[in-house]
Order: C-alpha cells, then structure tokens, then sequence
C-alpha cells in the first residue's frame, strides 16, 4: 500500500482510475450496428447512449452532494475514481451521439425524456437521489457484466462499436461500489431503497421505454414483425442480454445487499489485460489521466 500520510491516494491507486481514450467510431458502414443489424436491439443502445450523459452527471451529482463528509482516504479516492470515469463516459457517449446523429437517429429524443425525469427526481431528498444512483449503479453493472460476457453480442454486433462499451462496462465493474459505499456512510436505508425502486421505475424506466417506442415508430420499425421477434429474443428471451440483468434487480431491495456480493474481479482482470495489456486493444489510443476529478 503506498504511503498516504503525505499524500492523498489517487484513483489509480484504489483501482479505478479515469482512462482517456480517443476512440474511432464506425462511420459509413450498416445503420444497426447490434445483432446482425436488428433495429430493435440497436434502437434500444441508441437510447442508453442518449441518456448517458445526463444520467451520469446525475449520478456524479448525487454522490458529490455528500462528498465533505467522507473522512476515509481510500473512500475518497474512489469517489474522485467514480467521477471522473463517469465524467469520462458522459463525454465519450456525446461523441458517440454524434456519430449517431450522422446516421440520422435522434438521440436528443431519449436524452430529453430522461432530463424531464431526472428534473423531477431532483425534487426529492439528496439521500434519495443517492439511493436512485445505487440502483441504476446496480443495474448497470449486471448490465456491464453481460456486455462482456455476452458471446452472442460479441459475435453479430460492429468490433469498432463494441469497443467503447467495453471500456464504459469495465469502468463500471471496476467503480461499481463507491456510490453505494457513499450511501451506507450516510446511513442509506432498505426503505429508501425500495423507494428508489418506485421512483427510477416511474422517472428514468417510463422515459427510457417511451423513447425506444418513439424511435422505433420514427424508424418505421414498429411493424418489423420479423426483426422485432428476434430483437426481443435477443434482449428479452431466455438467457439473453436483459433478461440476465433483471433477474439479478430484485437482490437490490435485500436486507443485506452490498454491490461487491456481485463478484467480478476475474472478469474485471481479464478485460483490464484485454484492453488495456501490452498487447491491449484500447492500448494505442490510451492517453494516461492528467485531469483531476
Ligand atoms: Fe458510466
Ligand atoms: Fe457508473
């Protein structure tokens, strides 16, 4: 462990460390970049690219709240960790949203909704802002999880696009904890957590949902009979991508939940070697960290 009675810890040193990659995206090529080209499957990335730059300053703002009162300096080191990767992939998506603008989606659409919803959660308590962020932070992470397990996701989609997943689904991995670890300082509640339950359900599910429905309809995909079967089977059926996230949601309103009963760090080196090894993927448009979060 590296000596911190001069220093403060930096978010490498507690394993989260902000990585600035300069990423090439895919341009000129098939218009559904997922599943061998299936709209409804693609349209559904499109909207979770949307939304990810306003939920993740969310999530930054729900955690910055409380931020004074963390005295441990390793909790303090991941949550500079936490803000800065999340800070990272807000930008990185907005890149990403523009390459989608090109193909001519409009993924203003699903970022306008979940602004709406967030604005109205930011009416309730910061505590429960707070709780809201550690749910999405479970989701997401089971839903990382699947990004980089997923054979079948790996075998029909675009290399070039599924890079940046990768990366956003490691950082993810890798900082899963500290919103929640923030949570348990203040003295977060199992009740608060199935309010949250209700209120990410009604204020970021509900404008998620409507936004794919729209896009879909602006796509004129909505009768696609044939490619939203095997987009739903693809994301909904058994053991697909979706179905293997919310099967794991309910251990969020358990008594004794933790996110690190989530065990990935395995999963988490070999993708760290993956990517970012000497031989790594990522390696050659890997600029090391200079900003401070
Ligand atoms: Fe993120
Ligand atoms: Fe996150």
């Amino acid at each position: 462990m590296p000596d911190t009675t001069t220093r403060p810890l930096t978010s490498a040193e507690v394993g989260i460390p902000p990585r600035h990659i300069d990423f090439q995206f895919p341009r000129d090529t098939e218009r559904y970049f997922f599943y061998d080209g299936n709209p409804l499957a693609s349209l559904l990335f499109v909207v979770f690219s949307g939304i990810f730059p306003p939920g993740e300053r969310f999530f930054m703002e729900s955690v910055r709240h409380f931020r004074d009162r963390i005295q441990d300096p390793v909790l303090k080191a991941q949550v500079s960790g936490f803000m800065g990767q999340e800070a990272l992939h807000g930008r990185e998506h907005e890149r990403l949203n523009d390459v989608f603008r090109e193909h001519g989606f409009d993924v203003d659409l699903p970022a306008r909704y979940v602004r709406f919803g967030l604005r109205q959660l930011e009416r309730f308590s910061p505590r429960l802002q707070l709780a809201c962020t550690t749910m999405m932070e479970h989701f997401t992470a089971h839903l990382a999880e699947e990004w980089l397990t997923n054979q079948r996701l790996a075998e029909s989609s675009n290399p070039q696009m599924l890079q940046l997943w990768y990366w956003h689904a490691l950082e993810e991995l890798e900082h899963k904890s500290v919103a929640y670890d923030v949570f348990e300082l203040i003295g977060g509640t199992q009740k608060e957590r199935k309010q949250a339950g209700w209120l990410v359900g009604i204020f970021v599910l509900l404008p998620v949902m409507a936004a794919w429905l729209r896009l879909l309809i602006k796509e004129g995909q909505l009768f696609n009979r044939q490619e939203n079967r095997r987009g739903y089977q693809a994301l909904f059926g058994r053991r697909a991508l979706i179905s293997n996230v919310l099967r794991h949601m309910p251990k969020f309103w358990r008594r004794r939940f933790h996110p690190r009963q989530q065990v990935t760090a395995a999963l988490e080196d070999t993708w760290r070697t993956r990517l970012f090894g000497p031989q790594g993927e990522l390696t050659s448009v890997y600029r090391a960290p200079t900003a401070r979060f």
